[in-house]
């Protein structure tokens, strides 16, 4: 079997790697570099819990061969705290992540991973997204325990909170 080189930006670190073409980006992840916060659910790409970020953009990782990576920087959950204000490493909560623990929006946590990804991609697009914005963003998900409802409340408030900021900074240079 035929194997191709691949190498890219993982969380910030060069991965390089021996793949067969067939292999998914969702199982190069997980069974070659280690990154088990890539989550497996339907493998179709309806349930979303796979999404990962492939330079900066959502993807669903079960839909895309590890092949087409080649050259780009991909950012799974565990590289996610880093820019979104927590530490370097994936035991520190970024402000994404804080949000979700505070408003108790995940029970068995299978979905989040993939949640966290695309609202962090779709934030940097939608910095302040009504209620029905976010629940459409929600649409590409499956989650089976929360009712979506405390989901909804912690993108919302880093939304909110993220604008507080945005708002102060801008405020602060207006007066230099
Ligand atoms: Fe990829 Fe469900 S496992 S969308
Ligand atoms: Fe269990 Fe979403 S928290 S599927």
């Amino acid at each position: 079997m035929s194997t191709h080189h691949i190498e890219m930006s993982l969380n910030g670190l060069r991965c390089a790697g021996e793949v067969e073409a067939r292999v998914s980006l969702a199982d190069f992840l997980r069974d070659d570099a280690g990154y088990t916060g890539v989550h497996l659910g339907c493998e179709h790409g309806v349930c979303g819990a796979c999404t990962v970020r492939v330079d900066g953009v959502a993807q669903r990782a079960c839909l895309m061969l590890a092949v087409q990576v080649d050259g780009c920087a991909v950012q799974t959950i565990e590289g996610l705290a880093a820019e979104t204000g927590g530490g370097s490493d994936s035991d520190t909560l970024g402000d994404l992540q804080a949000a979700f623990k505070r408003h108790h929006a995940l029970q068995c946590g299978f979905c989040s991973a993939g949640i966290l990804m695309s609202a962090a991609d779709w934030l940097q697009r939608v910095p302040t997204p009504t209620e029905v914005q976010v629940r459409e963003m929600l649409s590409g998900h499956l989650c089976r325990c929360t009712g979506y409802t405390p989901i909804v409340a912690a993108i919302l408030e880093v939304a909110q909170a993220r604008a507080e900021v945005h708002a102060a900074n801008a405020t602060k240079a207006a007066h230099v």
